[in-house]
């Protein structure tokens, strides 16, 4: 018969890494160059028809800013799914400022987004649900010109790790309702 099933949803990622954009893209169609970066978290909701399944998600967008890490946990507890989003055309940064006083060099990394993907996959592998899907998704295909980290780079960690991988682009909606579908039908295979 008809399966009906509701499930949690959660995105997160760097700041700028495109979470909103993916959802907005996914949900209602549209992209914005000038997207607002998202304070706390925003819901969304949407569903979708697979063969004899509908299926409703409940989609917690999470503020990639770092003020706002230790709010993860209260967004991806109960979760079925956990979309993990990456830029590929972010790179480290750092910056190093000497000391006056005791001569020391003080080094403050940014961290990539890439860089910061990977430990939100380690953080739900320690604290997440053990059957939580996580999708690892390489955003802002289109601007290929700008790559940082290769395809191969982050589809090869995502196998290691266990994760679903697609390479997107919420500017060109390249691979956004696959993404959403394929979560979907693992959700139904559950
Ligand atoms: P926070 O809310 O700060 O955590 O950011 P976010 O991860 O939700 O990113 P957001 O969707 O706000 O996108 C950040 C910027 O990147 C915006 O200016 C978007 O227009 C742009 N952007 C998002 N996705 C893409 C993409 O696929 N391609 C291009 N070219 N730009 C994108």
């Amino acid at each position: 018969g008809n399966k009906n099933i509701q499930a949690k949803l959660v995105l997160l990622g760097d700041m700028g890494a495109g979470k909103t954009s993916l959802v907005l893209r996914f949900v209602k169609g549209q992209f914005y160059e000038y997207q607002e970066s998202t304070i706390g978290a925003a819901f969304f909701t949407q569903a979708l028809s697979l063969n004899d399944a509908t299926i409703k998600f409940d989609i917690w967008d999470t503020a990639g800013q770092e003020r706002y890490y230790s709010l993860a946990p209260m967004y991806y507890r109960g979760a079925a799914a956990a979309v993990v989003v990456y830029d590929i055309t972010s790179m480290c940064a750092y910056i190093s400022e000497r000391e006056s006083t005791d001569r020391r060099y003080v080094v403050h990394f940014l961290q990539d987004s890439f860089e910061r993907a990977k430990k939100w996959v380690q953080e739900l592998q320690r604290q997440g649900h053990p059957s939580l899907v996580t999708v690892l998704v390489a955003n802002k295909a289109d601007l290929e010109t700008k790559r940082q980290v290769a395809n191969e780079v982050g589809e090869q960690y995502a196998r290691e790790s266990g994760l679903l991988f697609f390479e997107t682009s919420a500017k060109t909606a390249q691979n956004v309702n696959e993404l959403f579908y394929e979560i979907g039908n693992k959700e139904i295979g559950k």
